[in-house]
Formats: structure tokens, sequence, C-alpha cells
């Protein structure tokens, strides 16, 4: 009932000619499997300044794009700040909002007002936002993950008034699983896809059930089959396995393969 997504998370890596390479090696790969690779949605994440072109190259195909970022006013004097209408306009359907190295990294440091002002703007401007929540390696140690997620996910969400489930995503990323190689088990991602979508059903009632969350934190073609059969896993959020065309096609294909 949920189509599973895999997104990329380009972050900032790519230059444009490599970032063309990449979407047609997916676009072709896609191709290779078929009308049933449908069965998965995809979206490619790039820098902000490739969307426009990228969204030129992906004309008429399946692939959706994503920005990694918003600013949450619509206009003013904001140096250096893209609009949620902005990046709307460019052709992208989705933002990531709420990742780790947004909320953790020195010149950034969100805090979760400023994630729910975003993804309130991002949703006013017509994207769909990818929210991340996740507890730090010393969270989970000291037994406090669930609470962080009760927490970050009630602060983002508070107040928003949502029409349909398709027009918010969710992402687990645990932060000590990001680019270090170290996913979590397949277990430890249910109990915290389950935990959410039970905090889900309380903050958005009938929604929740259609509601996608994804599992972001190392996840590569051959560790994506089992985190992806488990039943609240509805896709991944992949962040260095997304930069090689073959590794991320390979994910989309355990998405495909997984039983739901
Ligand atoms: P990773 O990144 O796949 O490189 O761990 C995931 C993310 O940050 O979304």
């Amino acid at each position: 009932m949920r189509r599973p997504l895999v997104a990329g998370n380009w972050k900032m890596n790519l230059n444009l000619p490599q970032g063309r390479e990449l979407v047609g090696g997916i676009r072709d790969g896609l191709a290779a499997l078929g009308p049933a690779a449908r069965n998965v949605e995809t979206a490619v994440c790039p820098p902000a300044i490739y969307l426009f072109p990228l969204a030129e190259m992906l004309k008429g195909s399946e692939i959706r794009l994503g920005a990694q970022d918003v600013y949450y006013e619509p206009k003013g004097a904001f140096t250096g700040d893209l609009s949620a209408a902005m990046v709307a306009e460019s052709g992208a359907s989705y933002v990531i909002l709420g990742h780790s190295e947004r909320r953790h990294t020195i010149g950034h440091l969100e805090d979760d007002q400023m994630i729910h002002r975003k993804i309130r703007a991002a949703l006013g401007g017509g994207l769909t936002p990818i929210i991340c929540v996740g507890e730090t390696l010393a969270e989970r140690e000291s037994g406090q993950t669930l609470d962080v997620l009760t927490f970050q996910l009630t602060a983002a969400l508070v107040g928003l008034a949502l029409e349909t489930p398709e027009r918010l995503v969710l992402a687990y990323e645990p932060v000590w699983a990001i680019g270090t190689g170290r996913n979590a088990t397949p277990d430890q991602a249910q109990e915290a896809h389950g935990h959410l979508r039970g905090r889900l059903r309380e903050l958005a009632g009938g929604l929740a059930d259609g509601i996608r969350i994804l599992y972001g934190g190392s996840m590569k073609p051959d560790n994506a089959g089992a985190l992806l059969s488990q039943p609240d896993v509805d896709g991944g959020l992949i962040g260095g396995a997304s930069l090689k065309a073959d590794s991320f096609v390979g994910i989309i294909q355990a998405a495909l393969a997984a039983p739901r």
C-alpha cells in the first residue's frame, strides 16, 4: 500500500558533468529493470545549483528530484538562502529537512523550531519534505533512542494540517550510522520505524499508515534487502551508495525484491 521510495542524497559531492553521468546511469539502470521498476519511486537530491539542468535532463522521466535544504521565509533579504517556491520552480518535488548534518554541523546547528518552520515553508511552497530524525550514539547507549525520536517528530509536525499522506516522508537516520559504514540492524530499524509509525498515528491519525518512513545510514545493495523487508521500512535515504549508478540501482533492485 505504501510505494517504497529510494532517494539519493548526494550532499556536497560531484560536479555537473558527473551529476549528468550519474543520472544517465540511473536512468539506464531503471530502464533495464523494465516496467516493474515503477513499483519503487526513485529520487535524486543533488546540490541545489544542479536542480535546473538535471530537471531539464529528466523531462519525461519518472525519476524525481529533491533539494537538500530550503529557508523558511518566502522571500526577502536572506543572503545565500533559497525559498521553497524557488526550489519548486526548478522542478524539484522533495526537500530533505532535519538532516543530522544540518542539526549538528558548525555553521548550521539547526534546532527543532527551525526545522519545523522549514517543513511548514516546504509544504506551503509545494514541496514534499523528507524529514530526518535520529539519535546520536550517546543517546542510543543511554537508552534514549525512542524518546529522542518522539521529541524530534513531535516538534517537526506540531500543528501542521496534512491533506494526504504523500505530502510527507519521514526518514529514520541514526546519526551513528551515517557515513560510518555501520548500519542499524533490521531489528533496530524496525523498532525505530514502528515507534515512529505509532507516534504518527497520534499526530496524523489515519494518514499515518500511508506515510512512508525511509531508513538512512550506510544502506548499500548488500544490506538493503534485509532492512527493506521490515514491515515499517518503506525505502531508503542513501548517501555514499547513491553516488554510483550501480550501487544506487542495486538498492532499488533490493527494494523491488523485498517481501512487503
Ligand atoms: P550514508 O548517508 O548512506 O552515506 O550513510 C545517509 C544520509 O546521510 O542520508
